[in-house]
């Protein structure tokens, strides 16, 4: 017979926990507090605090002057956008979003000038604008909502639900409202899960 699961666990817990010294075993109250750790958290005015670690979180893709106007700007721009590990886990196994997802899009200027760079640009260090687009049906009527972070360090507010963001990534976003047409990693993952939306296919299959 095999050992259960939970048995297995235990064993390999036991011998992380040996292997750190004494003074670096995690107490329980912190693991614990650790796990139960919600991802984002919000003021009582509804407020998002700004996700402090989410340049840790699964990197998905950058977009280089991607813009919803055909008009060329003037400046290069690099948008980065990053998921929580455990939504993109989740996100292999079934082609969906699960609930509490959140992905950060940051922006970044993109530079030309530097070092020994002679061609091409590179990302700038200066977080130029910052916005989260979070998954949580308790809290919001149509599921997802858009947050704006005027800085990386300020509090986000809530888009209503009339601002664009809403329309535009409901019509476009190949899955749930999201732009993984632009995510290599999940795009093809989205199509052998079938989880494209009928107006993504439909417009995919317009362009041919
Ligand atoms: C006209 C279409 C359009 C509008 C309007 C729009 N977006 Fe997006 N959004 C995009 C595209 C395209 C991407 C993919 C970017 C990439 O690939 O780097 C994206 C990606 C995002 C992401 C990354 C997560 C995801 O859903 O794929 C966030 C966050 C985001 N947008 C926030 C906003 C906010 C906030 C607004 C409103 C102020 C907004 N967007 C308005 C087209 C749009």
């Amino acid at each position: 017979m095999f050992p259960s699961l939970s048995i297995v666990r235990s064993a390999v817990c036991l011998v992380a926990a040996l292997s750190l010294t004494s003074t670096e075993v995690p107490s329980k109250a912190s693991v614990a507090a650790q796990k139960s750790k919600a991802l984002v958290t919000y003021k009582p005015n509804g407020e998002m605090l700004p996700p402090s670690n989410y340049r840790e979180w699964i990197y998905l893709s950058s977009g280089l002057d991607m813009s919803y106007s055909a008009n060329p700007t003037d400046m290069t721009r690099f948008d980065n956008v990053f998921v929580n590990p455990d939504a993109y886990r989740s996100f292999l196994r079934t082609g969906s979003w699960p609930d509490k997802t959140v992905m950060v899009l940051e922006e970044r200027e993109g530079r030309s000038k530097g070092s020994i760079n002679k061609q091409g640009h590179f990302q700038g260090t200066n977080v130029m604008g910052m916005e989260v687009h979070v998954k949580d049906a308790s809290r919001f009527p149509g599921q997802w909502a858009f947050f704006d972070f005027a800085s990386p360090t300020a509090n986000g507010t809530l888009f209503p639900k009339s601002a664009a963001c809403y329309s535009c990534h409901a019509a476009h976003g190949a899955v749930d409202t999201t732009f993984v047409q632009f995510y290599p990693t999940l795009l093809p993952i989205a199509r052998s899960k079938g989880t494209l939306s009928p107006e993504y296919v439909k417009e995919s299959a317009a362009k041919q």
